[in-house]
């Protein structure tokens, strides 16, 4: 069973709304862990990389200019299958249609202002983990909860 990382970030509004902390929270009681965490203003370069696959359509700037016109919080979290574990916790793009229970479904109502991004697949979890940060930044290392969290054949012990 793969155990795989996956990139997230807390976009401004999240920030600024002060779900940090409850995001972080919701991720750690699942049972996924933080590889990776730092705050910074994304710099036009990172979110042209981030959102290429956005390029030709018309809400490109404005996400762009709304992505890096405050501080943001980004995060590597890892587990087994962690990019759609995560996806799930997300919920779906437009908040006021996010599924209860979601973090977007729980405190979203915008298209935009959505508070979160989160990876969409393995292939793009690589790569926007390494926009943001460098292997050093990323750490490896055992939880004790790991062994509750997981039954062995799953760890692939
Ligand atoms: P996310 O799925 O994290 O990545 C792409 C982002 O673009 C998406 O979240 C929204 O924040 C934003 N987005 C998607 N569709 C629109 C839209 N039609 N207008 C403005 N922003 C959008």
């Amino acid at each position: 069973m793969p155990n795989t990382r996956t990139a997230v970030l807390v976009k401004p509004d999240g920030l600024q709304r002060g779900l940090i902390g409850e995001i972080i929270t919701r991720f750690e009681r699942k049972g996924l862990k933080l590889v990776g965490l730092k705050m910074l203003d994304m710099t036009d370069e990172q979110l042209s990389e981030w959102y290429a696959e956005h390029k030709e359509k018309n809400f490109f700037d404005d996400l762009k200019s709304f992505m890096g016109s405050k501080p943001i919080v980004a995060m590597v979290w890892q587990g087994i299958d962690a990019v759609p574990v995560v996806r799930k916790l997300v919920g779906t793009t437009l908040g006021r249609e996010a599924e209860a229970g979601s973090i977007r479904g729980d405190f979203g109502m915008s298209q935009q202002y959505n508070l979160i991004h989160a990876s969409a697949n393995n292939d793009d979890a690589v790569r926007e983990v390494a926009i943001v940060f460098s292997e050093n930044e990323l750490f490896d290392y055992q939880t004790v909860m790991e062994g509750v969290i997981y039954a062995d054949y799953e760890m692939g012990s």
